[in-house]
């Protein structure tokens, strides 16, 4: 347990109590560990593009370090990146922010969760999460010794934001409520009446919008992104959160944002102030780079995203026992099934590696409570590998453990 005494008598802080090993843990190790013995582990694990990062944003980041970007610099990111921001996120996403002030460059968008959540949640605050969802969240609002209020979302509803169970869960200590479109596991958009509906509820409340979009360049077929903070009378209340991981293929950069009326940045500036600092000097004329120049490479990444979502929602369509949310963004595909057909997925999970060699996240990672028959599959991977995976995804859930070896 994460809070045990270590042999020699050092005690891990209190606030570690709540905090969960986490489940992916245990799928990440058993891969790693046949991967070290030459076998082949299809990766539907990884919460990651399988691209590379645009040449051209390479490329700025090396003229940055050979031109001497090696030093310590403004606490809220460069205002060349931060007006970056501010300029993309008016002209995508009809959002407007100030560059100086209402913009925080983070060290990936995980920063962005931690410093809303440690600047504005305190012990007994509640902060509303509709699940499945990221585990960040949960695990962060715990860290801050809050209290994460989960709020189930219906699968045959394909996880749609239902905002009047959120309403049911609105109280007197709700000082965040957490949204992720499109959304980490299942892929759905949150629609522009859900927006105005969440704004009815939180009216006359004093609770914060915390919107996690890092998905929002990712999204397929007719779908529209729709950021809460560009209804006006949501803005006052949401920290947006952004970032590069995704739509260019720069993960391993940790970079982000969160964005915000300046009332709500400040707060978070003041707790980056005596944590990171400030963001890698030489990464952020790059990530401008990335927001200036690298919008085709990232089209090219949604497309092939798109297709491969289509692939995968015809092959996994139609098990018996089997139901697969529709994405319309992110690259992942969210099912569940029948507790008749296969064991609880913690253990399917562990099958599935070291039966078919396929790595998956179950849905406990996602919802502990809910997600007992659900895993999670990304896509971000090569098609071939992800039609085989599939294949075997779908054998393993249609014999039951014990029926039949590979
Ligand atoms: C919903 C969601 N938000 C934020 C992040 C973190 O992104 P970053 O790599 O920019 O910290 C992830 C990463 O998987 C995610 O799925």
């Amino acid at each position: 347990m994460a809070t045990s005494t270590s042999e020699r008598g050092f005690r891990p802080a209190s606030r570690l109590s709540e905090i969960r090993p986490s489940p992916i843990r245990a799928i990440f190790d058993k891969a790693a560990e046949l991967e070290a013995d030459g076998e082949k582990v299809y990766h539907f694990e990884i919460g990651r593009p399988d691209f590379d990062t645009p040449a051209t944003v390479k490329e700025s980041a090396i003229t940055a370090l050979n031109r001497g970007d090696v030093h310590y610099g403004p606490n809220a990111g460069t205002l060349d990146l931060r007006s970056a921001i501010a300029d993309d996120l008016a002209q995508r996403r009809l959002l407007h922010y100030e560059a100086d002030g209402e913009v925080l460059v983070t060290i990936g968008a995980n920063e962005a969760v931690f410093l809303a959540i440690m600047a504005f949640c305190d012990p007994g605050d509640e902060v509303i999460i509709p699940v499945p969802a990221w585990a960040h969240y949960r695990e962060c609002v715990r860290l801050a010794g809050a209290t994460p209020i989960p709020v189930e979302l219906d699968a045959e509803d394909n996880y749609n934001l239902d905002v009047e169970a959120i309403a049911a869960h609105v109280t007197s200590a709700t000082r965040m409520v957490v949204i992720c479109t499109p959304n980490n596991p299942s892929g759905t958009v949150v629609g522009e009446d859900e927006l105005n509906m969440l704004n009815d509820v939180l009216k006359g409340t004093d609770a914060l919008l915390l919107s996690d979009e890092i998905y929002a360049d990712l999204i397929y077929g007719d779908a529209v992104h729709h950021s809460p903070a560009a209804l006006p009378d949501l803005r006052d209340r949401t920290l947006s959160i952004g970032g590069f991981a995704k739509a260019f293929a720069m993960d391993g950069w940790r970079l982000g944002w969160l964005a915000g009326p300046r009332e709500l940045i400040t707060p978070a500036l003041r707790v980056r102030q005596f944590t990171t600092v400030c963001p890698p000097a030489f990464l952020q004329p790059a990530a401008a780079t990335a927001l200036r120049s690298a919008r085709e490479e990232a089209e090219g990444m949604r497309a092939e995203f798109e297709r491969r979502r289509n692939v995968g929602l015809e092959l996994l369509t139609g098990i018996p026992g089997v139901h697969v949310t529709r994405p319309d963004g992110a690259f992942y595909l969210y099912l569940t099934y029948d507790p008749a057909i296969a064991e609880p997925a913690d253990e399917l999970a562990l099958r599935l590696l070291s039966e078919d060699n396929v790595a998956v996240i179950p849905g406990t990672a996602f919802d502990p409570e809910g997600g007992t028959y659900a895993l999670r599959i990304s896509y971000a991977c090569h098609v071939d590998d992800l039609r085989e995976g599939l294949t075997r995804i779908t054998h393993a859930l249609t014999t039951k453990q014990g029926e039949t070896n590979r």
